[in-house]
């Protein structure tokens, strides 16, 4: 069963690892390996986590960064083998619910132009693209990858 809640304790070191398996794919998300996956496990800003849990364990989180100025910028991942079963969609509603209870205007986040998953995901939610970083993150590779901007008026 699937349980959508805020971050706990227990959770640190389990979302550490599969944070750092999403950054071992190379193309999903902003960080790349090594991960220090106890220093992260320890850092997590737990306040504003929200996980997915299946049967104990943990599949997912959506972590809400937000600003003195109104916005809050969103970064979220699930396991490998536990997407394309709507998790990341239940975080998301999740996310948005807790966004408009802090009081926040709007959500933003950046995105690889070429994660076609989670861009169908944001457009789901009605997010829309303002534009488009050029050469904004240089990769382990020595590639400059450029990222998309989308943003939810709430
Ligand atoms: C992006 C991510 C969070 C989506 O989570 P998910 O649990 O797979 O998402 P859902 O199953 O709720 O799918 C939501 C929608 O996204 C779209 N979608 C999901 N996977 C897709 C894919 N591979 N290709 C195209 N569309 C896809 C569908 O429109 C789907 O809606 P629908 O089921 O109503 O048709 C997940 O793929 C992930 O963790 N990816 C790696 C990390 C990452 O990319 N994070 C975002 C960085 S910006």
């Amino acid at each position: 069963m699937l349980e959508i809640r805020p971050a706990r304790d227990e959770d640190r070191l389990p979302m550490a690892r599969v944070f750092a398996a999403v950054a071992a794919e190379r193309n999903r998300i902003a960080t790349e390996p090594p991960v220090d996956v106890e220093g992260r496990a320890a850092a997590w800003d737990l306040d504003s986590t929200i996980v997915a849990v299946a049967d104990g364990d943990f599949i997912g989180a959506i972590h809400l960064d937000a600003s003195r100025h109104g916005y809050a910028e969103i970064g979220m991942e699930v396991a490998c083998d536990r997407r394309g079963q709507g998790v990341g969609s239940a975080l998301m509603v999740a996310a948005i619910d807790a966004a408009r209870e802090r009081g926040c205007h709007k959500l933003c986040l950046s995105v690889w132009p070429d994660n076609e998953g989670a861009i169908a995901l944001y457009r789901k939610f009605g997010f829309v693209e303002e534009g488009r970083r050029v050469k904004q993150f240089r990769r382990q590779s020595g590639e400059l990858w450029d990222t998309i901007e989308m943003g939810l008026l709430l």
